[in-house]
């Protein structure tokens, strides 16, 4: 959704938002602002438009000031113009908000204010805030305290900076949106997410739902929604600052395909005996011998890294389930005491995820996360969680966490059949032993892949098809879902052999199916292309590279190396991921940026 930065202490703060604020453009890019404190009052400037275009406009229409807030704006209520950009002011201009997230009973508070005087002059759900702010100070409360008794009115999910125009310090507050304060040396941060504040300090402090916080040169204070001071633990964040920079590739999302040999290097340290092939996490054995049922939670990419660890843990005999976050609380199965919930969330702030979570809490389930961001909201309200270290990832579209997340939730499916009935047998331990090896086979497919060629022989299409079954039924999908996503084609994924009970009617000379081949009931899958081939279709496979009968009936093959056929997908994922990455720019297509997305989306 948006990105929020505030800084306090530094001489010249609106330097260090700005900075902040390319780096949390990926949380939003439909307008940008900043307002700092100019000595007298607040200098603000606010545009549509994307950061990296009006660094310079902003940076001229600010005074220097040691106290300011930024925001970066992907829109939710009033569409993406100038006014609506944050942040926003009250009638006298001495108060500035910048906001996360939805206030939902907006309406209501606006014809209030309105009725007693108030002049707007936004149409977002954000501009209530710093007017009903604007009353309690003229009842000479102070900041802190006005933030406090305005959250009490706001029904809805927030995070909000403040400003006002009298004071250097900063006041900040949070619930049902990420928000997170950096600790420098006589100066302080506070942000959406750590790569905003990342150049100057590595120190964090995760604030909770609640919380409401004071910042100045000096340091911090946290208080609760009554004003009494709270201990929130000081963090370290592990990312280096060039983590999240482009470090001279085209763009984030192909940096982030090609770091996945590290990643899964790091998501794999320390946890798997890959000469015995047994998992070694950080789980005592017997610690999930009560789960019953397993329900996997997430959505989008992680729905379908979730899809792949249902999969595998049925195949082991495990009783699983992937559900969408955004269906469970309408129509969840059972879910008890005896139900392991994982919510599978790269950001761990995803509002549906979170939903489902609760919802399961509240019916005695255990949780657990399974995330990239320590001290993220999901991390921090599970039982338990376990961090696929994946490093920061910029581009908006999942790809080095989807890999990282199925690798996890490998070495979490062993721990779970170690803990329950039936021994490990020889598969399991078969497909740790080639866990090990995968960051290696990743590095070959990334040195040697052609899908540059695949993509331009075939950019352009009509629609694309994904196939695939089994364990490469959850990657034709997320295949397709990043293929639409960067590339603004349609593309749809498929279980392999749906395709004749319906899907096969839309399939012509102009529509590429892209088959995913696992190594298991590749025959069947055979089948089904030659069933496309019939209409016309060219088809492209993903296969082994000892696949020979795939490679033979294919129009095209991009070979990735023969693993177990339990991850065989996560190679073949990697294939797909280039050829979306490829015809995206040859569309010439925002790819680290699509349109109308945003990388953590926090609003059900
Ligand atoms: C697609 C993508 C999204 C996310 C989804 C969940 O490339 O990134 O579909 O996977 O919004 O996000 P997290 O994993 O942060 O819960």
């Amino acid at each position: 959704m948006c990105g929020i930065i505030g800084c306090v202490g530094r001489e010249d703060a609106a330097e260090p938002i700005l900075s902040g604020l390319e780096n949390l453009e990926y949380r939003g890019y439909d307008s940008a602002g900043v307002a700092v404190r100019n000595g007298s009052g607040l200098d603000t400037c606010k545009r549509a438009g994307e950061i990296s275009a009006l660094r310079d406009t902003i940076r001229a229409g600010l005074a220097s000031g040691p106290v300011g807030i930024g925001h970066t704006r992907w829109s939710t209520h009033g569409a993406p113009t100038d006014a609506n950009a944050h942040p926003h002011a009250d009638c006298t201009g001495d108060v500035a908000v910048v906001h996360n997230g939805i206030i939902e009973n907006h309406a209501d508070l606006r014809a209030d204010l309105e009725a007693r005087g108030h002049e707007f002059r936004s149409e977002t759900d954000t501009e209530v805030v710093p007017h009903l702010i604007e009353e309690r100070l003229a009842d000479g409360l102070h900041p802190a305290a006005a933030l406090r008794d305005v959250l009490d009115v706001l029904e809805g999910s927030y995070a909000l900076a403040v400003i006002v125009a009298d004071s250097d310090e900063l006041y900040a507050a949070r619930r049902g949106s990420p928000l997170l304060l950096g600790i420098g040396d006589g100066a302080a941060y506070v942000a959406s997410d750590a790569p905003a504040f990342l150049d100057a300090t590595d120190r964090a402090v995760f604030l909770h739902d609640g919380d409401v916080a004071t910042l100045s040169a000096d340091g911090y204070v946290v208080t609760d929604g009554d004003g009494a001071v709270v201990e929130r633990p000081e963090r370290t964040i592990e990312w280096a600052p060039e983590d999240a920079r482009k470090e001279g590739y085209d763009h984030y999302m192909l940096k982030e395909i090609h770091e996945q040999p590290h990643a899964l290097e790091r998501t794999l340290q320390g946890r798997l005996d890959a000469e015995a092939g047994t998992p070694t996490l950080d789980f005592p054995p017997g610690a999930f011998a009560d789960a019953e049922r397993v329900h996997l939670v997430g959505c989008g990419t992680s729905n379908y890294a979730a899809e792949y660890g249902a999969t595998l843990l049925r195949r082991w005999g495990v009783e699983a389930q992937a559900l969408l976050a955004s269906e469970y609380t309408g129509a969840a199965p059972r879910v008890d005491g005896d139900t392991l919930v994982v919510a599978v969330t790269q950001s761990g702030e995803t509002a549906d995820t979170l939903s489902a979570l609760r919802f399961a809490a509240e019916r005695g389930a255990r949780t657990l996360a399974v995330t990239n961001v320590v001290g993220s909201t999901a991390a921090r309200e599970c039982d338990d969680a376990m961090f696929i270290r994946a490093g920061p990832e910029i581009g908006v579209a999942a790809s080095k966490t989807f890999s990282s997340q199925v690798a996890s939730l490998v070495l979490l499916a062993a721990t779970l059949v170690r803990d329950g009935e039936g021994a490990p047998g020889e598969e399991v331990r078969d497909t740790l032993r080639a866990l090990a090896d995968l960051p290696d086979q990743v590095a070959t497919v990334l040195d040697g892949t052609t899908a540059r060629s695949v993509a331009e022989r075939y950019a352009g299409r009509e629609s694309y098809f994904f196939i695939g079954r089994g364990l490469a039924y959850p990657v034709a999908m997320e295949g397709a879902l990043k293929f639409k996503e960067i590339s603004y084609e349609h593309a749809e994924g498929f279980p392999a052999g749906e395709l004749k009970h319906g899907p096969l009617a839309l399939v012509t000379e102009h529509t590429p199916v892209i088959a995913v081949f696992a190594g298991r009931h590749d025959e069947k899958t055979l089948n089904n292309v030659q069933e496309v081939q019939a209409r016309g279709a060219p088809v492209i496979a993903v296969a082994g590279e000892r696949a020979d009968a795939v490679r033979r009936q294919a129009d095209e093959t991009l070979a990735v190396p023969d693993t177990h056929p339990n991850l065989a997908g996560l190679l073949a994922n990697v294939q797909l991921q280039l050829v979306a990455y490829h015809v995206s720019k040859l569309l010439d297509r925002a790819i680290d940026k699509p349109r109308n997305l945003a990388k953590s989306v926090t609003v059900e």
